[in-house]
């Protein structure tokens, strides 16, 4: 497949491009497309593009920016249209040294669903860390996966599946983006309270 990572230079971004780039064509999306190309040359088989061109490249669309960015990509709605959109972006803050999720109501995945209103959006990489991805081999991790429709879940799992050790569940609606993202405060302090190195998310199934 096809897939955009819109903030690809960053953190997050550019470690999914990596995992993404062993079964998909990536285009790393940057503001600036200079930029984005300099990314790119970190990432064998990725290619770099401003965020109109990654976007209307592409069959799926990843977006890795700050919440406080959202709204700024309401251009990409044409580009983004019919297509997946996976928002990995978490709303958070820090309140008396703990990460915080920084919403009342709503969720950022359904704030990027009203920016995108021609897009199918789903959830999808929340909650792990950038740190987790650096490495070759993976630890087994769950992929919480939102969204409205099953068949949009079934097309963000196909991606989650083509990372190694990437087992994607399903969440439900996006109305439960919320309760995906607000784990994402919880697996940092987590971390940070009882000195491990990065945690995340990890279910296990009753035997019998
Ligand atoms: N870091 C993690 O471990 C991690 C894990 C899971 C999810 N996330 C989520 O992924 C998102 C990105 O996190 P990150 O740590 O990768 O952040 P980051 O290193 O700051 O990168 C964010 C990227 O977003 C782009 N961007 C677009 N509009 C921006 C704006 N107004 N201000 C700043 N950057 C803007 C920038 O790319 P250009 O300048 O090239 O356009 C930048 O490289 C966040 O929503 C975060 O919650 C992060």
């Amino acid at each position: 497949m096809k897939v955009a990572v819109i903030g690809g230079t960053g953190g997050m971004g550019k470690m999914l491009a990596r995992k993404l780039a062993s079964k998909n064509q990536v285009i790393i999306g940057s503001r600036d497309p200079t930029k984005a190309k300099a990314a790119a040359d970190e990432v064998p088989g990725a290619t770099g593009a401003g965020y109109l061109t990654a976007a209307g490249e592409s069959e799926a669309v990843a977006f890795a920016i700050p919440f406080s960015a959202i709204d700024s990509v309401s251009g990409l709605k044409d580009a983004a249209a019919g297509k997946l959109v996976i928002s990995m972006i978490n709303p958070m803050k820090m309140v008396q040294g703990l990460f915080t999720y920084a919403l009342d109501v709503g969720s950022a995945a359904e704030r990027l669903a009203g920016v995108l209103p021609k897009s199918r959006v789903a959830t999808a990489f929340n909650n792990v860390p950038a740190g987790f991805l650096r490495d070759e081999v993976v630890p087994p991790v769950d992929i919480l996966i939102a969204a409205d429709a099953k068949e949009t879940y079934e097309e963000a799992a196909e991606l989650v599946r083509g990372i190694r050790e990437m087992r994607p569940l399903y969440a439900g609606p996006l109305s439960e983006a919320r309760v995906v993202e607000s784990i994402t405060p919880l697996v940092l302090n987590l971390a940070r309270l009882n000195g491990t190195n990065a945690l995340t998310t990890r279910f296990v199934t009753r035997k019998g």
